[in-house]
């Protein structure tokens, strides 16, 4: 059997800017999927006969990138992350269904954390009608700090580069990583599931048509990106205050672009008197918000009281891996 986990993300700065090609910041979080692959004599997953059309990330790894034609495979998928939340679950699932596959084919090739980000990515681009930035793909395999930007960003490390063919052109992005200071690392983050899946592809299709139909909306964009930058050199300086206010502002600028939603603004609102700033997190219209802290226990019960359900992380866990 052969065995790979894949952490979620949590996006910092600059969700849906960057699908447009302005930087966004995620971190990887300590929950992800692990997926485990045994050969057997039927196709299965969970359990149950796999039904391809139903896991088209799965089947884009299996068939398009592995193009795998051997033996019917059972698959094993536990996950720690709500799904359809913003919390990147299908790019872990792509990261630890392609690791938990080149292991099970290449048991003596170590793990090219890079060739697999880019191969979630366009698992990710396929199953999202072809606008998927590499954010949550990048960030799982990567781990750590990521910065997903259309040009390089000062003060960060470059790893490497990738594009795609979008609906609305073609798009190139820079991946690169920048190290969390000591205090940053000693801070936590609160994410508040609201209990409501939203599909990122709905989300996304749904800010090009705000963009299309008025096209002043840019300038929130502008805006994320001003802000993202701000907040990139508040975390290279381990400035958790400066942090904070940048992911409130940020959070205002989501709303006026629509993705953020009652339920998301209920549980930002409950969270933000112990919290260093909130904000949703991910596409919004749904899914979670997200809480820098150094009281997680007390945004915790925040958030629960307000409806929501919490879980608490680390900034920056380490990347896929084969376990
Ligand atoms: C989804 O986690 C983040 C979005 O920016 C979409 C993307 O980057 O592909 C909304």
């Amino acid at each position: 059997m052969a065995s790979a986990f894949a952490p979620g993300k949590c996006i910092l700065f600059g969700e849906h800017a960057v699908v447009y090609g302005h930087p966004a910041v995620a971190v990887a979080i300590d929950q992800g999927v692990r997926a485990s692959i045994t050969e057997s004599l039927e196709w299965k997953l969970e359990g149950m006969p796999f039904d391809p059309s139903r896991h088209p990330h799965i089947t884009h790894i299996i068939q398009s990138v592995f193009h795998y034609d051997g033996p019917p495979l059972t698959l094993d998928v536990q996950s720690g992350l709500f799904s359809a939340a913003g919390m990147g679950s299908s790019a872990a699932l792509s990261n630890a269904v392609g690791a938990a596959l080149h292991s099970h084919l290449n048991a003596d090739e170590p793990l090219d954390s890079v060739k697999l980000a880019k191969l979630a990515h366009s698992a990710e681009a396929t199953a999202q009608k072809g606008r998927a930035s590499p954010t949550d793909t990048a960030t799982s395999a990567l781990g750590g700090c990521v910065v997903i930007s259309g040009e390089h960003v000062e003060g960060t490390r470059h790893v490497f580069d990738t594009s795609l063919v979008t609906p609305e052109g073609r798009r190139e992005w820079s991946i690169n990583v920048v190290d969390l200071s000591p205090r940053v690392r000693e801070a936590w983050l609160v994410m508040g599931y609201t209990g409501v899946g939203s599909p990122t592809g709905r989300m996304v299709a749904k800010v090009a048509k705000l963009l299309s139909e008025s096209p002043e909306r840019s300038e929130d964009m502008e805006d994320i990106s001003r802000i993202t930058r701000a907040g990139l050199t508040a975390l290279s300086a381990g400035n958790l205050e400066a942090l904070g206010m940048a992911m409130d502002a940020c959070h205002e600028r989501l709303q006026r672009l629509r993705v953020s939603n009652p339920l998301l603004d209920r549980l930002v609102v409950a969270a933000r008197p112990h919290s260093m700033g909130a904000k949703l997190t991910g596409a919004g219209g749904g899914g979670c918000m997200v809480a820098l802290t150094e009281d997680p226990q007390r945004v915790a019960e925040a958030i629960e009281v307000a409806g929501g359900r919490p879980l608490v992380s680390r900034l920056g866990a380490k990347g896929v891996r084969v376990v």
